[in-house]
Formats: structure tokens, C-alpha cells, sequence
């Protein structure tokens, strides 16, 4: 396919890549800790097609809220293939996942009353609960978790004493056993060390309330395909020498939810510059994708990228350049290019590492969702046409 002639913007996803980083996920997981469940993390992508391939690969979808449930069930995945997790669960969905035998960390004291009616409704059936533990893992790896000396505001805090009480509490429903724990924390490094840390944390509460577990979650949080940064390989035979002193793997299963590391490499944004205008001594230029398709929280400082020239004519070297997006908000800058080649109308910049959250994060403002294709082998393959007026307007009423 010719893609000087794509309507532009539009994401692209690497099929080659996404194979290679699944591959090294499960290899690794694998080799360390056989006994694994790879559980798809669909904030951070839920393309359709995307859902498809790690469906296919093998992976179970880890949900955070009905709609996300629903969505899953409406790809095709059984009820007992989710994973569910977050502080916004639906009652509806929560009850099928465990009537259906999938799994349900617990992320609060409503949801335990929850399984409290369930669990009385169905007094000859067992349920099998998954708990959300809130540590201190600042404290662990200083500097390095997003939520620093605050605490974190999901799950049951351990030193406070409230992961002890919602374990009395669930020890007090006869037809309830604990078998999971879900040790989910955000850091900025996404260092092994963090890994380690939770590793660790899981073997302190295994121990120190007597759990017989037949999962611990690591949640997501890794690197992919970052230069100088862990990999795959890297974070799992940590994770299991540290997991070795009080679990097995022919007892208790390894999950793992990853998302942006699975994504991030094999994705790209492809953008034009359509204009180009010079006020108060600043070089504008117009691109047509915008900071809210590739950073939508506004939070990045810098972006990995390429330009591909639309001619060969010698260009001006040029000491600063604001790219800026499509958008009529200001503050829609995307990045300054400093000392680089005057870029003109029909250049390509080309966004690297963009899969995980842009996609999923992007706003109906504006325009409509880009398009998605499928870089398979020299082909483009659309999975995703643009959004017209019509996707919009579904579900409207105008009267
Ligand atoms: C519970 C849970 N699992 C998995 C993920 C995926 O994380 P990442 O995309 O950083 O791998 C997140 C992201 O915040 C999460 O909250």
C-alpha cells in the first residue's frame, strides 16, 4: 500500500512487533514461574483488534469497570476469563464474574458487601476472592512510585490495618476463601527493583496472615521497548526468586497485567504538517493530529519521533520550531523542535512508542477518532476506519 497517500492522522500497530513482545512475555514468564496467566489491561488499548490478538494469544482481559466488562463479553470473552479489578466495578458485572469462576480482587468494603448478599444467595456454592492491597511501596523504593509519600487510593492499606479487618471480615462468609492477592502499584521507574518490592510485599502477607493463595497478581506497570530499560526477561526471574520463599509455582499462579509495555513499541501516529506561520518572531507549525491523540492527561515532556520530508529540497536549519496540533486550545503544542530542518506543508512527523493509553485516552473533540491500520508485513491493513458524524451521532435523539 501506498502510505504517501493516507489520509493522515492515523495510528499504526506493528503486527511483527506486538508478536515478538507477546512472545518475550510468555517466554519469560515461562521460563521463571510456568504456572502464569497473562491478564490484557484494557484502559490501556481496547482497540477491538487489539483485544482480538492478545484474546487469540491467550491472554484473559482485565477489566476496571462495567463498560470495559461489557466490552470483553461483547469481543467474545467469557465471563470466567476476566480479570477484575479497580474502585468502580458494577454489581451486575462483579456477581457474573464470580458466579462464572473468573477473578475479582476486591477493592473495597462496598464490594464485600456485595459478595456478602452473593455469597448468602448461593450458600452450596464456594467463591474465590482476590484482594487489593494497598503498602507502602515509597517506603520500599524511594523516589520511584507515582504516588510518593501520599498514599495510594486503592485497595485495602495494610498499614493502617484495614487489609487485616476486610480479611477478618471475608473469613467471617462461610462459602468464601481468599485466594489471591493483587499488588497493582504504580511507579515512574517501572524498575525490577519495584517488581521485587511487590514480589516481596506478597511473601510479608502470605506469611504474616497465613494465606494459602493459588494466585498473587503483580498487576501491570512494566517497560517495553524503551532503550536502556528493563524488558520482560528482566523482571520475571526476580520476581520469581523472590516469590520462591513462599509460593510454588505447582500451587499458586503468577498474573500479570500488562499493557503499555505490550503496546508501546509497535505503535506509531502518523501526522502532517499543513501549515506553517511565523508571529512575534515564533515559527508555528500546523500539524494535523493534536497532543490530546498522543498525550491526552497533558503530562509529557518529550516525544520519541521521526519526520519524513515531503521533498528533497535543501531546508534551513531552524533554532526552534513549535509543532502544534489541530486544535483551536493553545495550549494543544505538542513539542519544540530545536535546531533541526525547516519543516513545510507535507511532512510527515511520525510519533513513536504511542500505543498504550493514546488510543484509548482520545477525546471526541474536534474531530472523530483517526484511523487505525495493521502494519502487516508491506501491507496496511485498516482496523479502524475514522470516525464520521454518524459514529458521533449514534445513540441521539435531536428532538
Ligand atoms: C490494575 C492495573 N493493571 C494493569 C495496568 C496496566 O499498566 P501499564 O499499562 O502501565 O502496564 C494498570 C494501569 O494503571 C492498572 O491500574
Amino acid at each position: 500500500m501506498d502510505t504517501d497517500n493516507l489520509q493522515t492522522p492515523y495510528f499504526v500497530i506493528d503486527e511483527e512487533i506486538l508478536e515478538r513482545y507477546y512472545r518475550m512475555l510468555t517466554d519469560s514468564l515461562g521460563a521463571s514461574w510456568e504456572n502464569f496467566l497473562v491478564g490484557y489491561s484494557f484502559k490501556t488499548n481496547s482497540l477491538p483488534w487489539l483485544v482480538s490478538f492478545v484474546k487469540k494469544h491467550g491472554a484473559f482481559a482485565e477489566v476496571v469497570s462495567e463498560d470495559e466488562y461489557l466490552l470483553a463479553r461483547h469481543l467474545g470473552y467469557d465471563a470466567a476469563e476476566i480479570v477484575y479489578n479497580g474502585p468502580y466495578k458494577g454489581k451486575a458485572s462483579f456477581c457474573d464474574v464470580l458466579l462464572a469462576g473468573g477473578y475479582v480482587n476486591l477493592d473495597s468494603k462496598r464490594e464485600i458487601g456485595w459478595l456478602e448478599t452473593l455469597t448468602a444467595a448461593h450458600p452450596d456454592r464456594n467463591f474465590s476472592v482476590g484482594v487489593r492491597v494497598n503498602f507502602d511501596l515509597e517506603k520500599l523504593c524511594p523516589g520511584e512510585t507515582t504516588m510518593g509519600e501520599e498514599s495510594g487510593r486503592f485497595g485495602f492499606c495494610y498499614e493502617t490495618g484495614q487489609f487485616a479487618a476486610a480479611l477478618r471480615r471475608l473469613a467471617a462468609i462461610p462459602n468464601v476463601s481468599v485466594d489471591g492477592l493483587h499488588l497493582h502499584s504504580s511507579s515512574k521507574s517501572r524498575s525490577v527493583g519495584i517488581f521485587r518490592a511487590i514480589a516481596r510485599t506478597a511473601c510479608r502477607l502470605q506469611r504474616e496472615f497465613g494465606l494459602t493463595l493459588s494466585y498473587v497478581d503483580l498487576g501491570g506497570g512494566y517497560c517495553g521497548g524503551m532503550d536502556g530499560r528493563p524488558e520482560y526477561p528482566d523482571y520475571f526471574p526476580a520476581v520469581a526468586e523472590e516469590l520462591s520463599a513462599c509460593f510454588s509455582p505447582c500451587q499458586t499462579k503468577l498474573i500479570v497485567e500488562p499493557g503499555i509495555s505490550l503496546i508501546s513499541k509497535c505503535t506509531t501516529f502518523v501526522t502532517s504538517v499543513y501549515d506553517t506561520r511565523d508571529i512575534k518572531g515564533t515559527r508555528y507549525v500546523m500539524t494535523d493530529g493534536s497532543r490530546f491523540n498522543i498525550d491526552a492527561t497533558m503530562i509529557k515532556t518529550s516525544h520519541m519521533f521521526h519526520v519524513q520530508a515531503a521533498n528533497s529540497s535543501a531546508r534551513k536549519i531552524l533554532d526552534r520550531q513549535v509543532v502544534s496540533g489541530y486544535t483551536c486550545m493553545e495550549c494543544d503544542r505538542i513539542f519544540i523542535c530545536e535546531h533541526a530542518a525547516e519543516l513545510t506543508p507535507g511532512d510527515r512527523i511520525i510519533y513513536e512508542n504511542v500505543g498504550g493509553y493514546t488510543m484509548s485516552l482520545n477525546p471526541l473533540f474536534i474531530q472523530y477518532f483517526p484511523a487505525v491500520y495493521i502494519r502487516r508485513g508491506s501491507e496496511l491493513i485498516q482496523v479502524r476506519r475514522k470516525w464520521t458524524p454518524e459514529d458521533y451521532v449514534q445513540g441521539s435523539v435531536t428532538e
